[in-house]
């Protein structure tokens, strides 16, 4: 035991016995509260519940024609693109009398048993997919590919009309075997096929019919060697190596091949054979696509060393925190022109809109208070689910901000869509360099973070919080708010401050640890916090759940006392954060409530805090040296705490079961 006043980070007190709480009352709140909405407006904030939102799923695709032997190109690429989550794979592969496909439920693995005697493995050219269950469950038949007639394809999305073209298809004497809206998409493709007999034609034409988001890649019986790919709402992404043409629905699958891509523009076609790539759009000739060289390396997708993408990503947060935030400083000072925004442009505006999903919802929500904070702009957060019904009311000199890793989520584009309909200005916070909301926002900031493979977001979500606080900086020194000075000291609190604070609590694993090893027997966590690390604890409690499947609650700290502590038991775990010492006091209040009512109170503080631990069991203390540096370490601090333990109960941690990394459909 020491005292946390000459230990930093030192870990005070920990308790032996633990208790779970009723499942017959958080059962009811757990359902109701999978995610939740916040919206803040002038400073104020509420917060209420709202019905669980159904998450969609992203499945991979790839294929290949060439000169070399398709299958162990496709098994290796749905290897890369394993960490997105499935339950059923399956190729296709062309050879001189037919195509065949091999599919089945589960692994990769299994998929590699089948394939290994038979004939497919001598084909040149082959589709494969990794598939969650969305419309059907997970099962061999519903797997990809799927083939009606001449037609045999792979698909990413939802077809959301497919019931009324299975009606047309099925009176007029059409089978289905599976449950799937992408038999009936591979249907319909069929049946333009067979009238127009040219696949540029019928795939256009097919395509007209359907609602919602696709990404096909498509093989006729009668054109072997030839792919062809179509998307809209889905990504697809083209490549050319040495020996042959892909395709596939993410840039890390293309990796191991080549590092020569083309994102396929919405709505064009394109055809690849062996030795030739065209693509045909609806205004302009075939052409051949405009090769760009991606920057990513195959070994940033690989895990370097460390047992998990999510702890490797953790620990590449100092360094993704740099790579955000110093192409965005000159002279010491914010300075974005380099993304085409000069300083006239934050001068204009006089209110912001962020929006966003998931972790992103949860940046937006902390950097909206730097921006009120610094650069006194009134910014609300929105669930970009939600955004287009609420309606958002915009004004003159209203900027929309839309926040994605990936840049392909479907809630987000669709309110950015939204926004730019309404003539409102958008610029958009993106990691994957050229993603569909990196195109279509007016203007856009990439965050530099590299690849992130883990389902659970880490360093994505950090330098998301990073960018929006060098923007604040930005916009209260544009404003005049504060002087060169001031604004000097801020960015390097967040360039130099931030990345010291991480690497110093990511030094502290055993007593990150200890903390997990508190939490990980439980089925309910309680974090809270005020300000920021409110904000802190949202992200906190959604990281313990997303991989532990621990029930967890993210609760303003004053608030608890409205309800929620009628949950607090003998031993139920309560973290609170903070990180602004002005807050402390009122925290520790709080505190002392749950603690007489028998909870097991965690807190993570700044190490010039002094107490009394009266009301505390266990302290981590975190480095002092700035505001935002502290929020810096606490979110570390979450995220490692997170980690440990899904670790201890023994969880798929990259891959938490239900999630997928990307959601592309709405
Ligand atoms: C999914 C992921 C989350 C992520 C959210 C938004 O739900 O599981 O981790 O925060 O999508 O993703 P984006 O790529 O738009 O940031």
């Amino acid at each position: 035991m020491g005292n946390r006043k000459t230990m930093p980070a030192a870990f005070i007190k920990i308790k032996g016995h633990q208790c779970h709480l009723k499942k017959a009352i958080l059962g009811m709140v757990f359902s109701l509260c999978s995610k939740y909405k916040i919206r803040k407006g002038n400073g104020r904030a509420e917060s209420h519940f709202c019905s669980a939102i159904t998450v969609y799923i992203m499945c991979g695709i790839i294929g290949y024609t060439g000169n070399s032997c398709a299958s162990p190109k496709i098994t290796k690429g749905l290897s890369v693109l394993e960490y997105r989550g499935y339950d059923s794979v399956g190729i296709a592969a062309a050879n001189e009398n037919e195509i065949s496909i091999i599919k089945c439920k589960g692994r990769i693995t299994s998929l590699e048993e089948k394939l290994s005697d038979s004939l497919l493995q001598e084909s040149h050219t082959a589709i494969g997919h990794t598939r969650w269950a969305t419309h059907g469950g997970p099962s061999d038949t519903n797997a990809h590919p799927h083939r009606v007639g001449d037609v045999v394809l792979v698909h990413n999305g939802i077809i959301e009309n497919y019931m009324e073209i299975k009606k047309e298809l099925t009176e007029s004497g059409v089978k289905f075997s599976s449950e799937t809206d992408t038999e009936v998409a591979a249907a319909w493709i069929n049946r333009c096929y067979c009238n127009l007999k040219d696949p540029i034609p019928a795939i256009r034409e097919a395509c007209s019919r359907f609602t919602g988001s696709y990404a096909f890649a498509i093989m006729f019986e009668n054109l072997k060697g030839e792919i062809y790919a179509i998307r809209r709402g889905s990504p697809l992404i083209l490549a050319e190596g040495k020996d042959g043409y892909y395709l596939a629905s993410d840039i890390t699958a293309l990796l191991p091949f080549t590092p020569k891509y083309h994102i396929l523009d919405e709505n064009s076609i394109a055809c690849l054979k062996s030795n030739e790539i065209k693509i045909f759009s609806d205004s302009k000739d075939a052409c051949i696509p405009e090769w760009k060289i991606t920057s990513i390396t195959p070994e940033a997708a690989q895990k370097g060393g460390f047992s998990h993408f999510m702890l490797k990503e953790i620990h590449e947060q100092p360094e993704a925190i740099l790579k955000s935030v110093s192409p965005r400083i000159i002279n010491g000072l914010p300075d974005f022109s380099g993304d085409g925004i000069h300083g006239d442009f934050w001068k204009k505006i006089k209110n912001i809109q962020i929006v966003a999903c998931g972790s992103a919802t949860h940046a937006g929500l902390a950097g909206g208070y730097f921006l009120e904070k610094l650069a006194k702009i009134p910014t609300s957060s929105y669930i970009a689910s939600e955004y287009r019904y609420t309606p958002p009311i915009a004004t003159d000199g209203t900027l929309v901000i839309l926040i994605s890793q990936s840049g392909e989520t479907a809630d987000t584009l669709a309110a950015l869509r939204y926004a730019k309909a309404h003539n409102i200005p958008t610029l958009a916070i993106v990691n994957a360099v050229e993603t569909t909301i990196a195109r279509e926002a007016d203007y856009k900031i990439y965050t530099y973070a590299g690849p992130e493979i883990a389902v659970a977001t880490t360093k994505g979500y950090c330098t998301q919080v990073s960018v929006l606080y060098m923007i604040a900086v930005a916009i209260a020194h544009q404003k005049g708010d504060i002087s060169d000075q001031t604004a000097k000291e801020l960015v390097e609190n967040i360039s130099q401050g931030a990345p010291k604070a991480i690497s110093h609590i990511l030094s502290q694993r055993n007593i990150l640890t200890e903390i997990a090893k508190k939490l990980y027997r439980h089925e309910h966590v309680f974090y809270i916090g005020r300000g920021i690390d409110f904000h802190i604890c949202a992200e906190a409690s959604l990281k313990l759940k997303e991989i532990s499947y621990i029930h967890s609650e993210a609760y303003a700290a004053g608030e608890l006392k409205h309800g929620t502590i009628s949950l607090i038991e003998n031993d139920t775990p309560v973290i609170a954060i903070v990180t602004e010492n002005r807050l402390y006091e009122k925290t520790e209040s709080n505190l002392r409530e749950v603690k007489s009512r028998g909870a097991d109170v965690i807190l993570i503080c700044r190490d010039d805090i002094s107490s009394d631990n009266h009301s505390t069991d266990s302290v981590l203390t975190i480095p002092s040296t700035s505001d935002v540096a502290s929020v810096f370490a606490a979110i570390a601090a979450v995220q490692i705490i997170a980690f440990d333990a899904a670790l201890l109960r023994n969880c798929d941690i990259d891959r938490p079961r239900n999630l997928a990394k990307s959601v592309t459909v709405e």
